[in-house]
């Protein structure tokens, strides 16, 4: 997770924000298809079932009505019309209807395996309908069946050999298996399919078309979100870590930044303003103390310097300056050692100091020579003192020349 923690907070919004809307964006494209198939499957049901019906009562009504009509003019067959009618109401559509019977006339009429084995099933009353989808060769088809019983009008022609008009018993003769049906005999079953794929046709578009409102609602919300994300919180945020950066640098505390509201970021803000105004207030006081100590140590008789522990000069007065024989730009940073005799013993002292807290003649007054940069050595009475206020410790050094000890020769 290193990696994520690591990332800049308007990536991490953007993508926790589109994990979350893509999980839900898909599981609302989930649903909406499983309800949208479920309902399309009941469309087909409601849609087969209107064929069946208009195909069996429409046979029925002929039935009822025809007498010796199919005589002259087999196209008044009842079975003959309920077929035109089938192919002229499902005409363009994708819906493929058949009446089939296992004791068929017409082989056109033969029942597939399927539909065998269901016609079996209506003629044992074990189903009153069948509305299913079937995967039989490769693409799932929507399939259908519907019962057609035997009504008395039927036996006219489905009863006994001998009651069925003549042209019935010319056409299909005596011992034929389509004769012999009793009112309430199953008799064959309207069977109506449906390719799967046509069906789904209909919803793959509108899943589609759903889809890309989905997208261009979810990019919608991150642009809007990553829009404002970056406003309140990144920008703002950025320019506080630059400008501290900045500050640290240039050391310029008068640097102060523009509010903008008063959420938690303006607080921030605040807070940031607050704490320059301390540092300015705290440096003005450094300084201006700073000031106060070279004024009072320019009034002392003797010569002040104050180094740190490497011996570089930090501050000094007049005094210091005549002694080593340089301007007061010269004197500072030069290593204080270097002006003195046994400067060495110095920077032992003071490393000994440092390391152990006490000793190396700090708190001392010592006898030390000077040689200035002429090469004229001075005696002095040097008292150190270290202080520690500071990070980086520091020491100051008085030196007070010893009347009458000032030799002229170099040495
Ligand atoms: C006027 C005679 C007549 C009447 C009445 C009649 N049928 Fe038929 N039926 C036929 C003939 C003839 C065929 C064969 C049609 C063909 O050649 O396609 C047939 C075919 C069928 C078929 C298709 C299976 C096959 O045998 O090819 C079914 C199912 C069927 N009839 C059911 C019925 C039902 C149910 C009724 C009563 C509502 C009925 N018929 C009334 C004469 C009749």
């Amino acid at each position: 997770m290193s990696w994520f923690v690591n990332l800049k907070i308007n990536t991490k919004f953007n993508l926790i924000l589109s994990l979350l809307l893509i999980v839900l964006f898909v599981a609302a494209a989930f649903f909406v298809y499983q309800r949208q198939q479920s309902l399309i499957l009941k469309m087909a049901a409601d849609q087969a079932r209107l064929i069946a019906r208009v195909i069996i009562e429409s046979r029925d009504y002929m039935s009822s009505v025809v007498h010796d009509e199919p005589a002259h003019n087999y196209a008044l067959v009842p079975q003959v019309v309920a077929t035109q009618i089938a192919k002229r109401i499902t005409k363009d559509s994708p819906y493929y209807v058949r009446q089939v019977s296992l004791r068929y006339r017409n082989p056109n009429n033969r029942p597939d395996p399927y539909e065998t084995a269901h016609l079996q099933e209506f003629a044992t009353r074990a189903a009153k309908e069948i509305s299913e989808v079937v995967t039989t060769g490769q693409e799932p088809t929507f399939r259908y069946m519907l019962p057609m019983l035997a009504e008395k009008s039927c036996l006219k022609c489905h009863g006994k050999f001998e009651d069925a008009p003549k042209f019935i018993q010319e056409r299909f003769p005596r011992g034929h298996y389509s004769y012999n049906y009793e009112v309430g005999q199953v008799i064959g079953a309207v069977s109506v399919s449906v390719p799967m794929e046509e069906l789904y046709r209909v919803i793959g578009v509108n899943l589609r078309l759903d889809l890309l409102y989905r997208g261009a609602i979810f990019f919608l919300i991150i642009a809007i979100m990553g829009t404002l994300i970056r406003r309140t919180i990144i920008s703002p945020v950025t320019l506080l870590a630059e400008t501290i950066i900045r500050v640290t640098r240039t050391g310029n505390f008068a640097e102060r930044l523009p509010k903008a509201g008063n959420d938690e970021i303006g607080r921030l803000i605040d807070a940031f303003n607050d704490m320059m105004e301390e540092l300015s207030r705290k440096t003005a006081q450094s300084r201006e103390s700073e000031e106060r100590y070279r004024k009072f140590i320019e009034m002392a008789q003797s010569a002040v310097v104050t180094f740190m522990e490497d011996g570089k000069i930090v501050i000094s007065n007049q005094r210091a300056e005549e002694l080593f024989g340089l301007s007061r730009q010269a004197i500072l940073g030069e290593s204080v050692f270097k002006f003195l005799v046994d400067g060495e013993v110095l920077r032992e002292g003071i490393a000994t100091y440092l390391r152990d807290g006490k000793g190396g003649g700090v708190g001392e007054t010592t006898l030390q020579k000077v040689r200035d940069t002429e090469g004229r050595v001075t005696e002095v009475e040097m008292a150190l003192a270290a202080s520690k206020t500071d990070h980086s410790p520091m020491f100051t050094a008085i030196l007070r020349e010893l009347p009458g000890k000032k030799s002229s020769e170099p040495m």
